[in-house]
């Protein structure tokens, strides 16, 4: 297996960080690789927040929970309280991506790009589209104003990025989705 393909193989959902900062130098390598993917018409719908502030992080984190602890239905803050109580894993870097309506693939393609790099480098991610909750809150315009949206983007999903504190392993991958739709014959 060549590296590429063992770091895709390898990558794991990481919920739990280490209070270590990734290095400046990583972060930077990361937020490149995300402006590198590519996307549709090459319009890069997007705007990379790489949010490295643990306190604004830690707020909103309360925040989500606050949010998921009034919710009627309890299961989702229930999951997190036995996952250790916090929405962003004590994650110390949050890459927010930001796009313009419509653009999920594009964003979709950002996050796994970050994704990859950070496993590239030793880090550990995961991605969190709950990090849309806090943004949507009632003190969502403070957090907005905070991460620096700019007007025509809206929350499109997040990264969190650092040190693994418990590595994980990625989901065993199932081969039976895949088909494929051949005829050598015509092409010979
Ligand atoms: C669009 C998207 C949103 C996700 N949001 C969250 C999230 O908010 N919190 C979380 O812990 N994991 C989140 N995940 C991670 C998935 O749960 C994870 O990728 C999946 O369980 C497979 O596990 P693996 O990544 O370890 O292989 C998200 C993944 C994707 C692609």
């Amino acid at each position: 297996m060549n590296e590429t393909l063992k770091i895709i193989a390898e990558r794991f959902s990481c919920r739990a960080f280490d209070d270590r900062l990734p290095e400046m130098e990583k972060l930077e390598k990361i937020a490149l690789a995300a402006v590198q993917s590519p996307s549709a018409l090459n319009r890069q719908p997007w705007r990379i927040k790489v949010i490295i502030d643990k306190e604004f992080i830690g707020e909103m984190d309360i925040e989500g929970m606050h949010v998921l602890s009034e919710a009627g239905d309890k299961s989702v803050y229930e999951r997190f309280m036995d996952r250790g109580g916090r929405l962003f894993y004590n994650a110390p870097c949050m890459f927010l991506i930001l796009q313009q309506s419509g653009a999920e693939i594009d964003t979709g393609i950002v996050s796994e790009n970050i994704s990859i790099a950070a496993a590239s480098l030793g880090l550990g991610s995961v991605i969190c589209g709950m990090a849309r909750i806090p943004f949507e809150s009632k003190n969502g315009d403070t957090f907005k104003q905070r991460a620096g949206f700019e007007i025509g983007f809206e929350f499109g999903v997040s990264v969190l990025v650092g040190y693994a504190k418990k590595f994980g392993v990625p989901h065993e991958p199932d081969s039976s989705k895949i088909s494929f739709i051949e005829n050598y014959s015509k092409l010979s």
